[in-house]
């Protein structure tokens, strides 16, 4: 039987926000590849009979090329990976992987799309995202001089913005250069939402100003959410009008 290679956004968290094709194609698998607390998230589908193979952060581009091979060898493979895989996720580093086998021997791919962090953040609040941009704070694999010049481009435009990779142990300091960057252009009582664990049991959205967030309260597993400047207060909600 000739391989697949299904490539998985598991969603943020909990089977809740599983979709429904992630979750067959995970149950489906021979084989599950993915990065550790990502095949946690999804242990409640994996079988005895599936090889599961765990890996470490930074060892993306081996994930691909060993989920590729494992595809090759007749496998019908889930890559899976947090969110939607093609948001800083698996998806371009696997597909390119698939790309570099030969058309007649490669293995049938599929991108399953799944609910990413900040959209799922946004619905905590209410309907806050409108038109939006969303934006990677890492400096791991983009220098920080390019991250920057995309925000202070984005600051000065009224989209909200989605901020991910925001903060991890050696990275503590971007939080507050990012406040000054907006800043420039926005005002200080922008609505920012600082949204950890979305989806999990410990969930929580700490909502305070551009002006006032704590930087320190953010995590690795947290989603900074940013309102554009027609977010409006609607009773508990935060939203954007369509059309604002
Ligand atoms: C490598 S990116 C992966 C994004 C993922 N592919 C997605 O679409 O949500 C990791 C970043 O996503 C965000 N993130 C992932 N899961 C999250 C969650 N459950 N709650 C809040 N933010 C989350 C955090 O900003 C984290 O630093």
């Amino acid at each position: 039987m000739p391989g697949a290679l299904w490539i998985v956004g598991l969603g943020p968290g909990g089977a809740e926000l599983r979709t429904g094709r992630a979750t067959s194609a995970v149950r489906d698998a021979d084989a599950v590849v993915g990065y550790g607390p990502y095949i946690d998230q999804c242990a409640d589908l994996l079988g005895e009979h599936q090889l599961v193979e765990r890996s470490t952060m930074g060892r993306e581009e081996d994930r691909a090329d060993r989920a590729v091979a494992l595809a090759l060898e007749g496998r019908r493979v889930a890559l899976v990976s947090s969110g939607d895989t093609g948001i800083f996720g698996m998806a371009a580093l696997a597909l390119r992987a698939a790309a570099a086998v030969p058309e007649d021997e490669r293995p049938a791919v599929e991108v399953v799309p799944g609910v990413t962090a900040g959209t799922a953040a946004a619905a905590l609040l209410g309907a806050p995202l409108g038109d939006f941009a969303t934006v990677s704070l890492s400096d791991v694999l983009v220098p920080w001089e390019q991250v920057e010049s995309r925000l202070s481009a984005l600051a000065a435009t009224d989209l909200a913005l989605t901020l991910y990779n925001p903060r991890s142990r050696t990275r503590t300091w971007q939080l507050d250069r990012v406040r000054e960057l907006l800043l420039e252009h926005r005002d200080p009582a922008t609505p920012v939402a600082l949204a950890t664990d979305v989806g999990r049991a410990d969930q929580h959205v700490d909502l305070s100003t551009l002006s006032t967030f704590d930087a320190e309260a953010v995590a690795m597993r947290t989603v900074v959410l940013v309102a554009g400047p027609t977010a409006e207060r609607v009773g508990p909600w935060l939203i954007t009008a369509r059309g604002r």
